[in-house]
């Protein structure tokens, strides 16, 4: 993933180089960033075993060999056929309810018209739908998990930042402690996974390691329990910030643009969607929360455009270039949903999901999980405009965060009918 915040510097080296350049960039080494339509095109098109990615990503080396960023070829397709079947149509529907009811019990502390930062709020709402849904965890496995997860991922998030830190040096190095904690998830999920196999109710079962321990791969054979506990923890941690990281971002953009908010507003109340849908696609568009993906490449060399990119070179797409970039986007810098109004996003011009055979696997889990969670906020809550500045792009190390948390007040719109009086009151009254 590529580690510009954003864009300032790559848009000054896109206005000098144009669409191709190379760049020394750290952990990753040299790599050519690409930012057209075409190139972006070849990239993402390009045959798994010219340009790989599992290989090739730090990510991989913390989550796990099982996890889906560590594999590449077949295994790497193998493995997401079994992956993607709760990530689409009716299967993901049946997790809608699970997200209204943690963004309601979420959204039930907010306190009236103070004004804070909506970003923990989120991070909470996405972590416990995803230990719900993809999990399956309920009662004290899922605050076991919701304690243990949250440091573990931002512990490899960092450790896939510094590479040589990696290394278990003992308890207080962070390989140890990364060490340490992943034991214990790897315990836990062992026992879930005991439990799962044991619950007389398996068969009904929706959430997604229910599903991966009744999945067989082509030839029969089922997923092993590590590669359950990688894949799980991945899907942890590629889902939960990014997804609560760009609801920041939503919170952090409408207040800033009170039309579009109030027509928000009378559309979600009314029913509606069409407009959600479009300000989901442009908070992606204008704040991508990974900012480019990147591949490596593993044969001789890759054709690219004009120019041959040599084996072992990284090739990056930039989300942050491409959006941004007046020739397919009027008015690049303006936060505008209407123009994704009736109109689906082009494959290789919004790409803030990637692409090709490596595009996220979640990205209809995130906008519908994205969806839910702002159509309960906006008929439950008036969210306050401000005049303030914008706020500005922050690394947590997966994602890339508005500085402040998305900082935002809010008022609880009363919709309980005014209670009648009781008999009693009446009585009293008349004495
Ligand atoms: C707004 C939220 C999200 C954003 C912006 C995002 C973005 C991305 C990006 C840029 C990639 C790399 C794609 C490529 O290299 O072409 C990716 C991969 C992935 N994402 Fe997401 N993601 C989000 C939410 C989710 C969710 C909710 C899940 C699952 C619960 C998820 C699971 C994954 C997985 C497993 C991969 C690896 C796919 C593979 O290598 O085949 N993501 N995501």
């Amino acid at each position: 993933m590529l580690l510009t915040n954003s864009g300032a510097a790559a848009g000054w080296l896109k206005r000098r180089y144009g669409d191709a350049f190379t760049l020394d960039m750290p952990v990753f080494g040299r790599g050519v960033v690409v930012s057209s339509p075409e190139l972006v095109k070849q990239m993402f098109t390009a045959k798994p075993d010219v340009l790989v990615f599992g290989q090739s990503s730090p990510l991989g080396d913390v989550l796990g060999p099982g996890s889906l960023f560590s594999l590449d070829g077949k295994r790497h397709l193998d493995e997401r056929r079994l992956l993607l079947p709760p990530f689409h149509g009716e299967r993901m529907k049946s997790y809608e309810a699970i997200i209204e009811e943690e963004a309601r019990r979420e959204m039930a502390a907010w306190q009236d018209g103070v004004e804070f930062a909506t970003l923990p709020s989120f991070m909470r709402i996405t972590l416990n739908s995803i230990l719900r849904a993809v999990f399956g965890a309920r009662g004290p496995h899922q605050r076991r998990l919701a304690e243990l997860l949250p440091g573990l991922v931002s512990l490899a998030s960092r450790l896939t930042l510094l590479p040589s830190a990696q290394r278990d040096l003992g308890r207080l190095s962070p390989g140890g402690l990364f060490a340490r904690r992943r034991r214990t998830y790897d315990e836990l999920i062992d026992t879930m996974i005991d439990e799962c196999l044991a619950d007389p109710a398996l068969e009904d079962r929706v959430d997604v390691m229910a599903l991966l321990l009744r999945a067989h791969y082509e030839d029969g054979s089922s997923m092993s329990r590590s590669a359950i506990a990688d894949e799980l923890l991945t899907l942890l941690a590629a889902g939960h910030e990014t997804t609560a990281t760009s609801l920041a971002w939503a919170v952090e953009r409408l207040t800033r643009h009170p039309s579009t908010l109030l027509r928000l507003q009378s559309e979600a109340r009314s029913g509606g969607a069409e407009l959600r849908a479009a300000t989901i696609n442009e908070i992606q568009r204008v704040r991508p929360v990974i900012t480019g993906t990147g591949r490596q490449v593993a044969a001789d060399e890759f054709q690219l455009g004009e120019w041959r990119v040599p084996r072992g070179y990284r090739v990056f797409a930039s989300a942050t270039l491409i959006h941004n970039d007046e020739r397919f986007f009027e008015r690049p810098l303006e936060f505008d949903p209407d123009r994704f109004l009736g109109r689906k996003p082009d494959t290789y011009t919004w790409i803030p999901f990637g692409g090709g055979t490596r595009r996220c696997i979640g990205a209809a889990f995130a906008q519908m999980e994205m969806d839910v969670v702002l159509r309960t906020m906006l008929c439950e809550f008036e969210l306050q405009p401000t005049a303030k500045r914008g706020e500005r792009w922050h690394n947590r190390g997966v994602a890339f965060a508005p500085a402040r948390g998305g900082r935002a007040a809010l008022t609880r719109i009363v919709t309980e009918p005014p209670q009648p009086a009781a008999v009693g009151d009446g009585a009293l009254a008349a004495a």
